[in-house]
């Protein structure tokens, strides 16, 4: 039987993480971790609870309080928060933009490490975030980066707002992932960082199949060298 493996996959926004993450677990049966998901869980209590994103202890004493789920459904994937469903309400621009005050906080960050590497220390798992090869899974079976450049992320964004009807400026979404791939490199703790073993992706060119049929291979060449 195939070892069940820790897979981390880290990359800045707009790489097709998230994508790809769900496709990859839908593939090997696997549970899959959105970690940007928690620290918007994180960010949307804050919020609801008026925490100050600077009180460290409030926001300690918030995650110690929190229980984070993850439920995959035919379609779609369920985040529930304290028995609550709130995959819809960690997606607005005011919590994406709380949750980056709130991811630097470090005791929120070492809350979050720690429930991650609960929810995936036993394998069959493949977790999504900026800190997963580096910091939360140093010994995951497989790293991957994925990048693609800011010009293809931002045209992504743009095109998948339109198709929601929202009317937004292409440079101007540019701008804005280039702003967020800065603030989350230059943190000091746990910073957006390529690990030296990570195996890097380049997506600027690929479609999300021909992404997935490289990881797919990866993971294929990995499962038959634990065996061998
Ligand atoms: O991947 P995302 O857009 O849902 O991430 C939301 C925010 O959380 C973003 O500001 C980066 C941050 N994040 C983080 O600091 N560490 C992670 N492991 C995942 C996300």
């Amino acid at each position: 039987m195939n070892k069940r493996l820790i897979i981390a996959i880290d990359g800045p926004s707009g790489a097709g993480k998230s994508t790809l993450s769900k496709a990859l677990a839908k593939k090997l049966d696997y549970l899959n971790i959105d970690t940007g998901a928690m620290y918007r869980s994180v960010a949307l209590l804050a919020g609801q609870q008026q925490i100050d994103p600077q009180d460290e202890t409030a926001l300690k004493r918030l995650c110690s309080d929190m229980s984070i789920e993850f439920v995959r459904e035919a379609t779609s994937e369920r985040v529930i928060v304290n028995g609550i469903d709130v995959s819809a309400a960690i997606r607005t621009p005011a919590v994406s933009l709380l949750t980056a005050q709130v991811a630097a906080c470090p005791a929120v960050r070492e809350a979050m490490m720690m429930l991650q590497r609960k929810m995936g220390e036993g394998g069959g798992v493949v977790l999504e975030g900026r800190d997963i090869g580096t910091v939360v899974f140093p010994y995951a079976d497989i790293k991957f980066f994925l990048s693609a450049t800011a010009a293809e992320r931002g045209l992504r964004r743009y095109e998948e707002l339109k198709e929601k009807g929202i009317d937004i400026d292409l440079q101007q979404t540019i701008a804005e992932v280039e702003a967020r791939d800065a603030v989350d490199t230059a943190r000091t703790h746990a910073p957006l960082k390529q690990a030296d073993d990570a195996l890097v992706v380049d997506s600027t060119h690929l479609s999300i199949e021909d992404v997935l049929e490289k990881m797919l291979l990866v993971v294929k060449n990995k499962q038959a060298e634990l065996v061998g």
